[in-house]
């Protein structure tokens, strides 16, 4: 049922880019995109929404943020809202990247919070879980992933299925040591799993993997069952690599 979906392909920019480099990189992906099978997203940095914004305007490239505040509005300095984001078109918003985990001291609280700021305002969130090394030494993989999926789906008021959700193994990402596709379906099942318990629109969920996806692995990752497209960082800055996974996305 899974294959019925649209796979996504999304690419994080993290804090890269400037004004000529994201027109040169936007404009080569649209020249390289002919009609994909799957849907296509970049999450830039927010000052350069309104510049991609327009960039992708009539193309089949969707735009994404990297973050969005917990709070609706008001003095939280520093701070931009979902509704501001989606003043900027935003369709996507990723939530709880392990990297805000990490070194925002982001709770699974507060990347709930952040979810449903999102989800109210019209965006669809692509909430990250993902184990550290240490945690997947330890066995905890499964733990820890569920404890982080949890507190996203078990907040009442919105339908579970307009979340997108990426499994992204810490130990994978930006180290070029991808998790094999065997490990990452394993746990995409687990996750499936339990959205599953939790809605009978578990199937419209699309879960991503991310962690050193590259144009090399990327065949392989989006062949397993539960792998329904990709977060992919590094590969992402380069319009070559980035539409060559985007072409083994069907
Ligand atoms: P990477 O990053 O592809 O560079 O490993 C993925 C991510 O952090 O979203």
């Amino acid at each position: 049922m899974s294959s019925s979906k649209k796979k996504l392909i999304a690419g994080n920019w993290k804090m890269n880019g400037s004004l000529a480099a994201n027109e040169a990189l936007v404009k080569a992906l649209i020249a390289g995109l002919q009609d994909p099978a799957c849907d296509v997203a970049v999450a830039v940095p927010l000052l350069y929404l309104a510049q991609v914004q327009a960039l992708v305007a009539g193309s089949s490239v969707e735009l994404a943020a990297q973050d969005v505040s917990a709070h609706e509005a008001g003095a939280y300095t520093g701070e931009v809202s979902a509704a501001m984001l989606k003043d900027f078109g935003a369709r996507y918003v990723l939530v709880g990247h392990s990297e805000r985990r990490q070194y925002h001291g982001e709770t699974d609280a507060v990347v709930a919070e952040k979810t449903q700021r999102a989800l109210a305002a019209g965006i669809t969130p692509i909430v990250c879980v993902g184990e550290t090394l240490q945690e997947r030494e330890a066995g905890q993989t499964e733990v820890v992933v569920k404890r982080q999926l949890a507190a996203v789906i078990h907040v009442n008021g919105h339908c579970i299925s307009e979340v997108v959700v990426a499994y992204e193994p810490v130990w994978a990402i930006g180290t070029g040591r991808t998790a094999s596709p065997e490990q990452a379906q394993a746990v995409h099942a687990v996750l499936r799993a339990q959205l599953a318990a939790a809605s009978e629109h578990a199937d419209r969920i699309r879960l991503l993997y991310g962690g050193s996806m590259n144009a090399a692995n990327a065949a392989q990752l989006l062949a397993q069952p539960d792998i329904d497209g990709g977060l992919v960082g590094g590969a992402s800055l380069k319009a070559p690599d980035f539409l060559q996974i985007i072409a083994a996305a069907r």
